[in-house]
């Protein structure tokens, strides 16, 4: 519960907030409450006190959830009662010696999460442990786009030697390189190279490629056991994939060298057209290549992408350099020709991707767009990684991917073939997950009617996630009157989030997260729940569930309806007399909300026509990836002020924030932007801080500098940092994200019984007025 969350990580050791901590009784009830019922859960999120397990989890014999510290425990009978169904289950004889006072680490009542892995054996006294590291070994096969200017290219293909030298020495690699055509190396040859072509012109079943690399027949027998190709060289040696995909430490040098000498594309290209690139069938080579390996095998495809798909499946945009690639408005027209089959062609690509258990990640560097809004539906199910920058050499690009293959401390934590599973008191209705990840389809009792993102399931799947991955389970109650059915007697609702997945070092884990909340009767008294509202999840899920039905619903108005929202909102749960705007005042656990609202409308999730398609979705998949935190960070970004007479300190999102003394630093989460006063540019132009006696002046020049570096050297990926003055053409970057108070002050025209606050950019206390004028109308 919120009182009970320390400040400082708010998520704690179960990475799960939810928009309501106390839950209304009713359907009903909580279609009162206006916010949805739903929980984030940030799924494999390290933190040091979850105990690891080395033994396999107790499962309750009638719903298969896993024994935690709810379940009632009866020490004498060595019986334990399922929270979820009220089953009585036996332990089993290994856990004879349970008592109150020796409780196996599952049943800890701090230890609402834990997880479970298998031991792992001495790895000298076990020739299987041996080959189990081999089994382990990640996949990368890189794609890379050659329809490039040469500076692009050398930009790319440096990234690109740089990655291949940080790889650990077992990680499989493999080429495949794109331009009108695909071609893909063979690595086994470090004196000759060999490349198959793939015509980009059509579309290649899987079959064909393999038939065609020379996996098809003896494919079969030759079926890589997951990466048992590691070092496969001696271990597997009839291995056929092993000519494609080599241990990184054995194909270092050949792929150097064909890095050495790969050119841009060749293909004649005439005067005023694209050139002919054929990403849509490059990626679906990839994959079937990668289906010789076996399912759930961490595989990822790595696309490095410089411009838009022109030829074959996956076309975004015709070649003729007069037809521009479509715009929102061209979407919202529906005059964009190819959009809604390529998005079709990658729908299928990534059911297929799925189903092998294999992650696309995303590279797209260009000026302009490259289809990001097309493949976004495979990146988003396969949970691949996504950086969206101008140019291979912007740092955007560079530092991001660079850090893909780190390890230790800055490793990403990149992990593979991830189910989850999530049972629940059975008055609670699953409507699906907003987030990276794929409906199992998977039915059963605690699956609603309705769907929301991926639903009608109870099991989804993550073929690629990482430590940061936050998923948004939307939540329903059930219809049926629920005063006479058992559950009824209990105060506290369950709710289980099984996580199984393969850690990056190989290793299989089992993670359970247990949690409770209370029931209120909120017919009686919304006291308890208005205690329990998280405004800033709450802000969060409204921003992802809004851009959902945005991508989703054709005609949907998005500010519309967040301002019926939020004015239902505040007429419930404000203080107010009725019809007297001025006595309006929101309970402390709500006075943030209208401002998050006010700054959501404003975002670029909402106001979408300022930004390419292809950038709005980059930003809705970060959004509905990053936890809380960082998601509101985007929605409404951090100010910081930093002058001589203070230290540092957090500035009012607003125009009046900016003066002539003082640098503000902004966090907008895409961009980190350093703006200084003209005072301060003046002197800083003047060198003021060169010398001795301006010491002061240094610091504080420097003071933001170094803040923005912690958090662009946290942060994947890695955002743009803008440093401007005021009145400088980059300033705008902050302008755009500041409520325009000095600007719009006097707007009061309002039509009664609107229903929409306002639909110009209006102030902060503009879009205050006149929420409060609505919220107490009779
Ligand atoms: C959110 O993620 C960032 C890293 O992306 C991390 O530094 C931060 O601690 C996370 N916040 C919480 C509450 O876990
Ligand atoms: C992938 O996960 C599934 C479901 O958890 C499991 O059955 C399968 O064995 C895993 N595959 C690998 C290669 O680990
Ligand atoms: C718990 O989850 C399992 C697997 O998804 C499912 O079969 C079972 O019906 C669920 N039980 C409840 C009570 O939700
Ligand atoms: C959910 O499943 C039902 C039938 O089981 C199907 O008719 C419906 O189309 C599915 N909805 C979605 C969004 O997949
Ligand atoms: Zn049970």
């Amino acid at each position: 519960m919120s009182s009970d969350m320390p400040n400082t990580d708010p998520e704690g050791l179960d990475g799960v907030r939810m928009t309501w901590n106390v839950w209304p009784r009713s359907k009903l009830e909580s279609s009162k409450c206006v916010i949805p019922l739903a929980a984030t859960i940030s799924l494999i999120k390290p933190h040091p006190h979850i105990p690891r397990l080395p033994y396999a989890p107790l499962r309750c014999k009638t719903c298969s959830s896993v024994l935690n510290p709810f379940s009632r425990v009866d020490f004498t009978a060595k019986i334990w009662i399922c929270p979820f169904c009220y089953q009585r289950n036996h332990f089993p004889p290994h856990y004879n010696a349970v008592s109150e006072t020796n409780l196996p680490g599952e049943l800890y009542p701090h230890y609402t999460t834990v997880e479970y892995v298998n031991p792992i054996p001495d790895s000298n006294s076990n020739p299987f442990n041996q080959f189990r590291s081999k089994f382990t070994s990640p996949v990368f096969l890189f794609v890379l786009d050659t329809c490039m200017i040469e500076e692009e290219m050398e930009f790319v293909k440096s990234a690109l030697r740089r990655a291949i030298g940080l790889l650990p020495d077992n990680a499989l690699v493999g080429f495949v390189s794109f331009g009108t055509q695909v071609q893909v190396h063979e690595l086994g040859f470090s004196d000759m190279s060999k490349v198959y072509v793939f015509r980009g012109s059509k579309d290649i079943p899987k079959e064909q490629v393999l038939e065609q690399l020379g996996l098809g027949s003896g494919y079969q027998k030759g079926r890589v056991q997951g990466a048992a190709g590691a070092g496969a060289g001696a271990a597997f040696p009839g291995t056929a994939i092993t000519r494609f995909l080599l241990p990184s430490s054995d194909c270092e040098y050949t792929l150097n060298a064909l890095l050495d000498e790969l050119q841009s594309d060749q293909w004649p290209v005439p005067p005023g057209s694209r050139p002919a690139r054929c990403t849509g069938v490059a990626l679906s080579v990839a994959m079937g290549l990668l289906g010789a390996c076996n399912p759930g095998t961490g595989a990822r495809i790595i696309a490095l992408v410089g411009g838009p798909c022109t030829e074959g499946p996956g076309t975004i945009v015709s070649k003729d350099l007069s037809d521009p690639v479509r715009s929102h408005k061209d979407l919202d027209k529906d005059v964009a020709p190819y959009f809604k089959k390529a998005v079709k062609f990658y729908e299928s690509l990534a059911k297929q991707l799925v189903s092998q258990g294999h992650v696309l990640d995303l590279f797209a560097s260009a000026l302009d767009q490259v289809g990001v809004s097309e493949m976004k539906v495979v990146v988003e199910r396969t949970g691949g990684l996504v950086i969206l920058a101008e140019s291979f050499g912007h740092s955007v690009f560079k530092d991001s991917f660079k850090r893909i293959f780190e390890v230790g401390e800055q490793s990403l934590g990149l992990c593979f073939n991830g189910t989850l599973e999530i049972n629940c008191s059975k008055e609670i209705k699953i409507q699906g997950i907003i987030g990276p990840c794929t409906s199992l389809e998977k039915k059963g009792p605690s699956v609603a009617d309705t769907v929301i993102g991926e639903g009608n399931t109870t099991a989804w799947k993550m073929c690629g996630l990482d430590k940061s991955t936050c998923l948004t389970v939307m939540f329903d109650l059930s219809s049926n009157d629920r005063s006479n059915t058992p559950g009824a007697v209990n105060p506290q609702l369950y709710l289980q989030f099984l996580t199984s997945y393969q850690g990056p070092d190989g290793q299989s884990v089992l993670r359970v997260t247990t949690v409770t909340r209370r029931w209120v009767d909120s017919s009686v008294s919304s006291e308890e729940l208005v205690q329990g509202f998280d405004q800033e999840t709450a802000a969060v899920v409204m921003a992802r569930y809004a851009s959902l039905k945005m991508e989703t619903e054709e005609t949907f108005d998005a500010t519309r309806w967040l301002d019926r929202l939020l004015i239902r909102l505040c007429s419930k749960f404000g203080d107010y007399r009725k019809d007297d705007p001025s006595s309006f005042t929101l309970n402390p656990s709500f006075s943030l909300f209208p401002q998050f609202m006010f700054n959501l409308r404003r975002s670029q999730f909402l106001q979408v026509f300022n930004n390419s398609p292809d950038e709005t979705a980059y930003f809705r998949m970060m959004l509905n990836r990053e936890n809380i935190s960082n998601a509101a960070v985007m929605i409404q970004p951090s100010l910081i002020s930093y002058s001589f007479n203070s230290p540092p300190a957090p500035a009012l999102l607003d125009v009046a924030s900016i003066a002539a003394d003082r640098i503000l630093l902004l966090d907008s989460y895409f961009s980190v932007v350093i703006f200084h006063g003209m005072t301060i540019a003046q002197w800083r132009n003047l060198g003021y801080q060169n010398q001795p006696e301006h010491q002061a002046f240094a610091q504080l020049l420097q003071a933001p500098h170094d803040d923005a570096q912690m958090i662009v050297g946290e942060r994947f990926p890695v955002p743009r940092l803008v440093v401007c003055d005021q009145h400088g053409s980059q300033a705008r970057f902050l302008l755009a994200k500041l409520n325009p108070s000095a600007t719009y002050n006097s707007a009061h025209e309002m039509t009664a019984g609107s229903d929409v606050i306002f639909t110009d950019d209006v102030s902060l206390q503009v879009f205050f007025e006149h929420l409060q004028r609505l919220a107490v109308q009779s």
